[in-house]
């Protein structure tokens, strides 16, 4: 089915989890829009507002005073109904209905999933926008939230090791990450963690024992471990089981950040990422570009199609595993 015409009314949407930075890009869409003479309709609550017609007129003062807030202003959904034929026909009539000739959709995996299936079915011109605290995408080295994530967690991270220093203690730090290490890798680097588990690689006990075991050795007066959620160890909590059980009696705090690494305020480098984005999306569009996702390489804006997009995982090979091996413990 076919949408054809000028471009001159898009609508723009928030799915899947929410991530620091997505007012930010929001703001950036409406704004650039705007500016190009544009009718902007805000999607509320992601593909479910798609679905249901939930549309709402946007313009620059719309967007005013929310560049520095977490959340979305549009809110979000991750949507069960848009994975069904039905939901996506449905959600096809509301765009034409509402006379919208392209969508901008800022979302994560999931929702680039939904997209690829919608653009094959309909052609309505789609711009992606990479947007995930796990980093997790293709296409794109950096998405919108991983910046604030990671300082959120390297934050939390300092704080521990204040009272593991001060009270000799072992600290198992667990990050978010259901298939991704991206956060752990990063904030265990950044908080001169002695161990960092991730998804993307084997667990090896052992190995995790031995680390711990020439801490102390070293008269270290700390260790902390952090753990990604989807870690195969199976979390924090299984992690500090392991330990206890090979140093009975020894004190072994668990930390688990789960969603204060979702929300917050974005960092400068999250702000500045989404109003690339934002604006880039816009600038596509109206340059002709249909159905990829805008993404940053070796500092670079560049262009995915939707149907290469897929899940990135964090390689931990060659330099990058030596440096991490030389690094901890
Ligand atoms: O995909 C981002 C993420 O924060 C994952 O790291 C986490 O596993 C998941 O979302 C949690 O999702 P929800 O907020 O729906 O429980």
């Amino acid at each position: 089915m076919k949408k054809t015409g000028k471009l001159k009314k898009i609508a723009v949407l928030t799915s899947g989890g929410d991530a620091p930075g997505l007012n930010a890009c929001i703001r950036a869409v409406v704004r650039t829009a705007v500016f190009n003479g544009l009718t902007v309709m805000g999607v509320r609550k992601g593909f479910e507002g798609l679905i249901a017609g939930d549309f709402v007129s946007m313009n620059a003062s719309s967007v005013s005073g929310i560049i520095h807030s977490g959340g979305t202003l549009l809110q979000s959904s991750r949507s069960e109904r848009f994975k069904t034929k039905a939901g996506r026909k449905k959600a096809f009539e509301q765009i034409t209905k509402a006379n919208i000739d392209a969508v901008i959709l800022i979302g994560g995996d999931g929702s680039f999933e939904g997209a690829k299936t919608f653009t094959k079915e309909y052609e309505i011109p789609f711009i992606g926008i990479p947007k995930t605290i796990d980093n997790d995408i293709s296409g794109t080295d950096i998405c919108i939230g991983y910046d604030t994530a990671l300082n959120t967690a390297m934050q939390a991270i300092d704080k521990i090791r204040d009272t593991a220093q001060s009270h000799e203690r072992i600290f198992i730090v667990e990050v978010m990450g259901r298939d991704s290490g991206y956060i752990a890798y990063g904030a265990g680097l950044a908080g001169g963690a002695e161990a960092i588990l991730i998804p993307e690689t084997k667990a090896d006990a052992e190995n995790l024992l031995q680390v711990l075991k020439k801490g102390w050795k070293r008269d270290k007066s700390s260790l902390i471990v952090v753990v990604a959620e989807g870690d195969e160890s199976g979390g924090a909590g299984k992690v500090a089981e392991l330990i206890e059980k090979h140093n009975p009696g020894q004190y072994i705090g668990i930390c688990i950040l789960g969603h204060t690494q979702r929300g917050g305020s974005p960092t400068a480098a999250d702000r500045i990422l989404a109003s690339k984005f934002g604006y880039g999306a816009v600038e596509a569009l109206l340059s002709g570009k249909r159905n990829s996702m805008i993404g940053i390489k070796k500092n670079e804006i560049c262009f995915t199609p939707l149907a290469k997009v897929k899940k990135q995982h964090l390689a931990v090979t060659g330099n990058l595993l030596k440096m991490i091996t030389t690094l901890t413990g």
